[in-house]
């Protein structure tokens, strides 16, 4: 063997960062999580089981993949098959406007199940609302089929570079759409201001100082994976949660579930970002306590996760809970996909998409990199481990898929 490669230092995976948030910096009280109590959460999970389709997501074993990675168990939940939408974000946006709708008829949502809220009676009360909202694909597609379901308009926008599958995919759902010429985080100003002009509702899934309310009803509603998680668990928390992150809103409510759940004894909570929108990992590392803003193209393969600002209310939460924040190469999430795609033989066959598939990327990098050896430890990553992922898009672009898992795009990085 050559003497040189024998005593090399193992390489560290090229440009993935982890940032270990073990200091509570802040001398300020911890932010409140109490939004998310089980009985807060239990109120989308009861409207979400009220809708036509409903069904939870299966909670997917890979038995294969644990014993290679070297954990115990890996739970994969698979959000591809949500309400034949391909992605989780409807939970929030259908729950956030039924909501909406709850409050301008002085109701409380326990008494307004699906068919009620899209009777023609409650249609003829509320009278014409338009729904508008920025989106990557995901959470509009959900806005669209839910202004559907209720017989009113909605307006989406798509930041530069969008898919224009995923364009089609909300059209088809009854939208006017299309795909404007700047960033999300530019669109998203863009949608509030004509808004603002046309007497629309902002539907968004991201807060900021002044929009809090909607938000945080869309925080809520992705509570349902959760609650449905530990439900298919048999209510054993797992040790270890990777969730991913473009706001911040679906692992904001993630870990204020958690820690209102299980309190100091709770899962460790590790947030994976796309290197090009890592707006949290970097004002976590900035420990100034205020989030800091990534501009720019965000050109990532995850189109989901390609926000450059955080929604104020998650990051305060994972700010102070959080135990981990990654920013992730493109090469972590089209590992995962692959990983998931082609399973080892008896494991069972994921599809999950660019931002569905970069935390199980950023768990196998973990377990086996030998430059990760002390990360994994300082994280507790190890046998005894029961980790959970949320794959949290299928197929949403059918053809960057197959050129992903098919043709290797993006493939390049095997050197850890
Ligand atoms: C598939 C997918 N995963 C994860 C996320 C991230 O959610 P959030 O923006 O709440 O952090 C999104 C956001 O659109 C998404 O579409």
């Amino acid at each position: 063997m050559n003497q040189t490669l024998m005593h090399q230092e193992p390489k560290m995976p090229e440009d993935l960062q982890l940032f270990i948030n073990n200091a509570r910096f802040y001398d300020k009280p911890s932010t409140p999580t109490t939004q998310f109590t089980h009985a807060e959460l239990s109120k989308a999970l009861n409207f979400h089981r009220s809708m036509p389709g409903y069904a939870p997501t299966p909670l997917i074993s890979l038995p294969n993949l644990s014993r290679k990675l070297g954990i115990r168990n890996l739970y994969v939940k698979d959000e591809s098959q949500r309400f034949g939408l391909k992605a989780f974000k409807v939970l929030g946006g259908a729950y956030a406007m039924a909501r909406h709708i709850a409050e301008r008829l002085g109701e409380d949502i326990s008494h307004l199940p699906f068919d009620t809220i899209t009777s023609d009676e409650v249609r003829r009360a509320v009278g014409e609302v338009t729904f508008a909202t920025t989106t990557d694909g995901n959470h509009g597609r959900g806005v669209a089929w839910t202004a559907r379901q209720l017989r009113q308009k909605s307006v989406v926008y798509m930041p530069k570079g969008s898919s224009p599958q995923r364009l089609d995919a909300i059209r088809g759902e009854g939208a006017e759409a299309s795909i404007v010429d700047m960033n999300y985080d530019e669109a998203v100003r863009m949608t509030a201001e004509l808004a603002r002009k046309h007497g629309w509702l902002v539907v968004q899934d991201t807060a900021w100082e002044g929009y809090e309310k909607i938000p945080l009803w869309i925080m809520q509603g992705y509570g349902t994976i959760m609650l449905e998680a530990l439900q298919q668990l048999h209510e054993v928390p797992p040790t270890h949660i990777f969730i991913q992150a473009g706001v911040g809103s679906l692992a904001g409510s993630v870990q204020g579930m958690v820690v209102e759940a299980y309190g100091a004894f709770r899962s460790k909570v590790i947030v994976a970002e796309a290197k090009a929108a890592d707006c949290l990992f970097r004002s976590a590392m900035a420990q100034r306590g205020e989030a800091l803003a990534v501009g720019g193209e965000l050109s990532t393969v995850m189109a989901g996760l390609a926000c450059g600002e955080a929604n104020v209310i998650g990051w305060k939460i994972l700010r102070d809970y959080a135990d981990a924040f990654a920013s992730c190469p493109d090469y972590v999430a089209t590992r995962g996909m692959r990983m998931l795609g082609n399973p080892l033989p008896g494991d069972t066959r994921i599809t999950s998409g660019e931002s569905g598939a970069v935390t199980p990327g950023l768990l196998s990098i973990l377990m086996q990199s030998p430059a990760m050896k002390e990360t994994r430890e300082r994280l507790r990553l190890g046998e005894d481990s029961r980790v959970l992922v949320v794959s949290t898009e299928g197929d949403t672009d059918p053809q960057r898929y197959l050129d992903i898992v098919w043709d290797g795009e993006l493939a390049s990085y095997r050197k850890f």
